[in-house]
């Protein structure tokens, strides 16, 4: 076969749809809605994947990768990014309009406003999830004590539907080390034990409590109080998921086939992915990804179009100029937003899966 111009980005199929059936099966087992996130493909054709093999439905952050979904029939989606501003509020709609089952998560009157905008328009209430903060402090809330204002200001508002809370505990994976995951898994679950005791307590309880992240995901049995699991990476997975101890080698899909054009010294090659190819997340495990086969190399630089390869024992580099490799990304999603298609590998056949989902950040 004919080697596609480097570089680009290869999924083995079969390694994606094992990281799928399992986690479908993980999931089921411990009674617990899968709602995967599709930040990390951005494809109408992996949503579809997941959704066959038991997915309840997909997340999406903004209006317009569910577009993207809904036009591929992928119609059953939470958006889990504040909904703020009139022409929002107008894509929404459309979007409902054209048979979107949308839930998505509040942390503002601002944004419970505009659903309540959305559903009485449509006559129908678009379910709400408080979105809590147990600790990335990014979006959400923090005190107990507003979860349950808010959620009364829900349950208050026609045109809403208030269906629980939900929360990404995106923090969890920043220390490494595989017990202190595990501690902080356990301090949110506690979190979310006490809001949704509080809740229940006041006549709110939630019906919904939807955790995200694969890091979480991976440690399931640990999540006794979620009802629901929103993992996006697992499907490819990539060198960050390992190095938070969330993933195996073998269990990553997404690798970028990319050629080594230039060898200036005996211990440093240059391969043609630099930070547009690989984006510039990391580094991870003191590098810029993990080239395949080759423990001794570390991508230690990144300019734009060139990956600088070094020895880590500032020995000799046996790769010669015109050598393909393949490098396990730092970040699955924003390697994948770098590009129009990944190649998936089923055997020996290639096949083009489009990104379709990728750049819409309105
Ligand atoms: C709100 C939300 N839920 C779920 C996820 C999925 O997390 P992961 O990519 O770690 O699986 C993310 C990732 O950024 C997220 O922001």
């Amino acid at each position: 076969m004919q080697e596609t111009d480097t570089p680009y980005l290869v999924v083995d199929e079969s390694v994606s749809i094992n990281n799928i059936e399992r986690m479908a099966h993980r999931s089921r087992s411990l009674e617990k809605e899968l709602r995967p996130h599709s930040k990390t493909h951005k494809s109408p054709f992996w949503a579809q994947q997941q959704m066959a093999y038991g997915a309840d439905g997909v997340m999406v952050a903004k209006l317009s990768e569910a577009e993207v979904m809904v036009e591929h029939n992928v119609i059953n989606l939470s958006l889990g990014y504040p909904v703020i501003g009139p022409a929002k509020i107008e894509r929404l709609q459309a979007l409902v309009d054209n048979g979107a089952r949308v839930r998505v998560s509040v942390d503002s009157l601002e944004g419970l406003l505009a659903l309540a905008v959305v559903g009485r328009h449509l006559g129908t209430p678009i379910e709400a999830l408080v979105e809590i903060d147990t600790g990335m402090h990014r979006v959400g809330i923090l005190h107990p004590v507003d979860v349950v204002e808010m959620a009364r200001a829900i349950e208050k508002t026609p045109g809403v539907e208030y269906a629980g809370i939900t929360c990404f505990g995106g923090h969890v994976a920043q220390n490494l080390d595989r017990d202190q995951i595990i501690l902080k898994i356990r301090e949110e679950n506690q979190q979310l034990q006490i809001i949704r005791d509080f809740l229940r307590h006041e006549g709110l309880a939630p019906r919904i409590i939807s955790e995200g992240g694969t890091i979480a995901a991976a440690f399931m049995d640990e999540l006794t109080v979620a009802t629901e699991v929103r993992p996006g990476t697992y499907i490819y997975n990539d060198a960050a998921t390992i190095a938070a101890h969330g993933a195996a080698i073998e269990e990553c899909a997404l690798t970028v086939k990319t050629m080594v054009v230039s060898k200036p010294t005996l211990g440093r090659i240059i391969l043609d992915a630099g930070s547009k190819t690989l984006s510039s997340d990391g580094p991870v495990l003191g590098g810029y990804g993990i080239i395949k086969g080759h423990p001794d190399l570390i991508i230690s630089r990144l300019s734009e179009e060139h990956g600088i390869v070094e020895s880590r024992y500032q020995g000799k580099i046996s790769l010669a100029i015109g050598d393909i490799v393949e490098v396990i990304p730092n970040h699955a999603c924003t390697t994948v937003n770098l590009h129009h298609r990944v190649m998936g590998r089923k055997g020996p056949t290639m096949r083009e899966i489009r990104t379709l989902a990728r750049g819409c950040v309105q």
